[in-house]
C-alpha cells in the first residue's frame, strides 16, 4: 500500500511500457489479412480508437482544472496521454491492415463527430470543478479509475471475443497498461478520499449523478451501448463487469455498497 502520491507516482515511473518497440514489432500486422476479422468489432474497434484519441481532448480540459495543477497528476498526466494516443494509433493501424480504410483525417473527422452538447458539458464541468478546488481531485481520480477499469475489461473482452489471433496480440499489451493506469489512479483516489469526509461525500455524488460509460458524451448514447453489448452481452457480462469495476471501485474509502455503475451498464445492456 502506497502511503504517498509520490510514492504512486515512483512507482508509475518504474514501470515499463508493455507496448514497447520491441512488443510492437513483435505484432504479426501482416498475418492481419489471413485471418477472418468479425464484423460486429469493427465499430467497437472505431469507438476505442477514437476513444484514446479523444484522450488528448481530456487532458487539456483537466489542465484547465485545479486537478491538472497537481504536480504528481501532472507527471502522471504527461506520460499517460502519450500511452494513450499510442494506442490510438495502433489500433487506427490494426483497422488500416485489416482493410478498413481509415483515412488520413480520422482524428479530425473524429473530433467534427462529437456533438456540441459534450462541449458545453465539459466547460461547465470545468466551472464546477474550479470550484470546489482540491476537494474536487478524488472524484477526478475515481472517474478516471472507473475509466481505466473499464477500459481493462474492454480490451480483454475485445481480444477474448473477437476470435483474431492478432488482434489478441495488440490488445494484450495494451491490456498491460490500462492495468497499470488503472492502479495509478485507484491509489491515487484512495489516498485522496481518505483525506477527509467532504472529499468522499463530492465524489460519491459526482459519481452516482453524473458518470457515464467512458466515451459516451464525446460519442453518442447508441454507439455506447453498442459497445457495452457487444463486450459484455449476456448475464455473464454484467456478472463480470460487477465483479470488476464495481468490485475495484467498491474498495475505495466512502464506496463501499455502491452500485451506481452496475445499474448504468445493465440499462445499456438492457437486462
Ligand atoms: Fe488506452
Ligand atoms: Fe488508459
Amino acid at each position: 500500500m502506497f502511503e504517498t502520491d509520490k510514492d504512486v507516482l515512483d512507482w508509475y515511473e518504474r514501470q515499463p511500457r508493455a507496448l514497447s518497440k520491441e512488443y510492437v514489432s513483435r505484432i504479426r500486422w501482416k498475418d492481419i489479412k489471413n485471418y477472418p476479422m468479425n464484423e460486429a468489432f469493427v465499430p467497437v474497434l472505431y469507438y476505442m480508437r477514437d476513444i484514446e484519441y479523444f484522450t488528448d481532448m481530456y487532458y487539456t480540459e483537466l489542465m484547465r482544472t485545479p486537478t491538472g495543477r497537481d504536480p504528481v497528476i501532472k507527471k502522471f498526466m504527461d506520460r499517460w496521454s502519450v500511452e494513450e494516443l499510442h494506442h490510438a494509433n495502433l489500433l487506427n493501424r490494426f483497422l488500416e491492415e485489416a482493410g478498413y480504410p481509415t483515412g488520413k483525417n480520422w482524428r479530425s473527422d473524429a473530433m467534427k463527430n462529437i456533438p456540441k452538447s459534450y462541449l458545453v458539458g465539459s466547460y461547465v464541468a470545468d466551472y464546477t470543478s474550479r470550484a470546489f478546488g482540491k476537494n474536487f481531485h478524488a472524484a477526478h481520480m475515481v472517474w478516471g479509475t472507473i475509466n481505466e477499469v473499464t477500459a481493462v475489461q474492454a480490451y480483454r473482452k475485445l481480444g477474448e471475443l473477437a476470435g483474431h489471433p492478432v488482434l489478441k496480440q495488440l490488445t494484450m499489451g495494451i491490456v498491460q497498461e490500462e492495468s497499470i493506469h488503472a492502479s495509478f489512479y485507484w491509489n491515487i483516489a484512495r489516498l485522496k478520499l481518505a483525506e477527509k469526509k467532504f472529499a468522499r461525500d463530492l465524489a460519491r455524488f459526482i459519481i452516482a449523478r453524473f458518470w457515464t460509460p467512458v466515451g459516451q458524451g464525446a460519442k453518442r448514447e447508441h454507439e455506447t451501448n453498442y459497445v457495452l453489448m457487444t463486450l459484455f452481452k449476456g448475464a455473464n457480462g454484467l456478472k463480470d463487469f460487477h465483479r470488476t469495476v464495481t468490485g475495484r471501485i467498491e474498495r475505495l474509502p466512502g464506496f463501499d455498497g455502491f452500485n451506481g455503475l452496475t445499474e448504468r451498464i445493465a440499462s445499456g445492456l438492457q437486462v
